[in-house]
């Protein structure tokens, strides 16, 4: 059994704390970043072009997004959709369920990561020995809709805002299984989408005294298809690309979308999951919702691409992600110790 730990919440707000526990401390380099160069800036995905009547715009904007998921892994989404109050209001309703009293949250769960609703600090702390600076809340929106009692906000918002998300996916979605020469609906029901797991993650990121020697979260890849996140006005996400660190500054209003491992095995290799981190800062809170989307959990994930040797094994998205939940954060091991079979 693993002694329970406090939120970071909790830690970050006990008087004279002037410097971090060291079951904090992470070895990284903190000057390990990219300089600024015009070349190393993000892909843009302009939706409302994606899914346009004209055949030529339409492929166009196919091309660039299979560009985008194979170069980087990661881009901003414009002309999403999304309205703008709408993430405003996710984002302090996020805000309010960190600032419950604690008796009013979930208890900590590390040990069952398939329950549906998840209240918790770091990223698994039954498996951990150095900690990550982040409190976060996991809740399961689909296929069957779960939210937490309290806040009243949470619940008002919660339905719209995975609905609205799920659509976004939907019509990345559609131009991927394009840009994979995929025939209509193949993707669909190879993956169980219209059963497809949606699990809400709000990130609490508080104040650090040492942000040089704490990490929010260590590098790692998501579990699922796409990754969509926003966040608060305080960055702190950073992307791997080219084996450099690179600080993520989205365009107001953006949505971050990352390509997750299941997509890796579908596209059999084609686009890589994306390597990515959360660093902390002294000063302000920052918070972020990340939505991860993956397929049905029953689904037995394999490459789609049949022309070419497959890289990846089959392997049931439920079993994937207990694995991946179930463990430390560890760059992508999971995908490298579980399904990959050989480079590619
Ligand atoms: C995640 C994640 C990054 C962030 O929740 O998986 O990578 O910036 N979050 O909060
Ligand atoms: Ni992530």
């Amino acid at each position: 059994m693993a002694t329970a730990i406090a939120s970071v919440k909790r830690l970050s707000e006990s008087p004279n704390l002037s410097s971090i526990p060291s079951s904090y401390i992470h070895e990284f380099d903190p000057t390990d970043i990219a300089a600024a160069d015009p070349d190393l800036s993000i892909p843009t995905v302009d939706l409302s072009l994606l899914a346009s009547d004209d055949p030529d715009q339409k492929s166009n904007a196919v091309q660039e997004l299979d560009r985008a998921c194979q170069e980087w892994g990661f881009f901003m989404v414009i002309n999403h959709g999304v309205p703008e109050p709408l993430i405003k209001a996710m984002i302090d309703a996020a805000d309010e369920f960190f600032n419950l009293p604690e008796e009013e949250k979930p208890e900590f769960e590390p040990e069952n990561v398939l329950t549906p609703i998840r209240y918790g600090t770091s990223f698994n702390t039954a498996k951990e020995d150095v900690f990550c600076w982040r409190d976060f809340v996991k809740i399961f929106v689909h296929p069957e809709f779960h939210c937490p009692e309290k806040p009243e906000s949470l619940r008002d918002i919660l339905p719209e805002y995975s609905v609205r998300i799920r659509d976004v996916v939907k019509k990345l979605l559609s131009g991927i299984s394009v840009a994979l020469g995929l025939k209509h609906g193949e993707m669909d029901k190879a993956l169980g989408l219209e059963s497809c797991l949606q699990i809400f993650v709000a990130n609490l990121y508080p104040p650090c005294p040492n942000p040089d020697m704490a990490l929010g979260l260590t590098p790692h890849s998501d579990h699922g298809l796409l990754t969509l996140l926003v966040q608060n006005d305080v960055g702190g996400l950073q992307i791997q690309h080219k084996g450099k660190w690179i600080d993520v500054n989205p365009h107001p209003n953006s949505i971050l979308v990352n390509t997750c491992d299941q997509l890796e095995v579908f596209s059999n290799g084609r686009y890589k999951s994306v390597l990515h981190r959360a660093v902390v800062n002294n000063k302000k809170t920052r918070i972020s919702i990340a939505v991860a989307n993956g397929p049905s959990m029953e689904a037995e994930v394999s490459p789609a691409i049949t022309m070419t040797t497959p890289g990846y094994a089959a392997m049931k998205y439920k079993n994937y992600l207990s694995a991946q939940q179930g463990n430390r954060l560890n760059g992508k091991s999971m995908l490298q110790e579980l399904v990959r079979i050989r480079d590619c």
